[in-house]
């Protein structure tokens, strides 16, 4: 496996995300979390400790199924904090085609809340038609990566670091 990003590098720019979320959010008295599970649970984790403001977490969690004209979302853990006039921020693992945080956002906004921003650990290059997130911890290449959350077929999640699988480690 080849490590893209080392458990400091991550480490240093979590920091940098939580104070700059940390002054972006000083004025709001109602700041929620929602982590899209599985793959932003480390994120969200360590994150959530790097912003020194009130807030309330909650998280949902997806599903996406591979088809031909791409994925099909399905939602197998419903969101169950209030979010009416929150100000809301979506914690995504890696922003692709922008599939899986369409349907985030829309289950989001139909809560009426006050404002939704996007932050992800990682940004694959822009797609068209794909809003780009407020805040993007790393911009990465096309090659699919797994670690600090990212699964590939359910493993690899627990690696401290980002790393690309070679050929041998995706590979039953
Ligand atoms: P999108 O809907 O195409 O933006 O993809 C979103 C979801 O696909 C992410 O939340 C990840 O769970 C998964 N995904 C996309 N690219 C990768 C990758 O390189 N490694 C692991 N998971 C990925
Ligand atoms: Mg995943």
């Amino acid at each position: 496996m080849r490590v893209l990003l080392s458990e400091e590098a991550i480490a240093v720019r979590v920091r940098e995300l939580g104070a700059e979320i940390t002054a972006d959010y000083a004025e709001s008295d109602d700041l929620v979390l929602i982590a899209v599970m599985r793959g932003s649970m480390c994120f969200v984790a360590d994150l959530m400790r790097a912003i020194n403001r009130p807030l309330r977490l909650d998280y949902l969690a997806l599903r996406s199924y591979d088809g031909i004209d791409g994925a099909d979302v399905a939602i197998t853990t419903a969101l169950t904090e209030p979010l009416r006039g929150a100000d809301v921020l979506i914690i995504e693992d890696i922003v692709d085609r922008g599939v899986t945080l369409r349907v985030a956002f829309d289950l989001v906004q139909r809560q009426e809340p006050r404002s939704i921003e996007v932050c992800t650990l990682l940004q694959k290059p822009l797609q068209p038609g794909v809003a780009e997130p407020r805040y993007a911890g790393f911009v990465v290449g096309k090659e699919f990566v797994v670690g600090y959350g990212l699964d590939y077929d359910q493993r690899y999640r627990n690696l401290p670091y980002i790393a690309v699988p070679n050929e041998a480690d995706i590979r039953r």
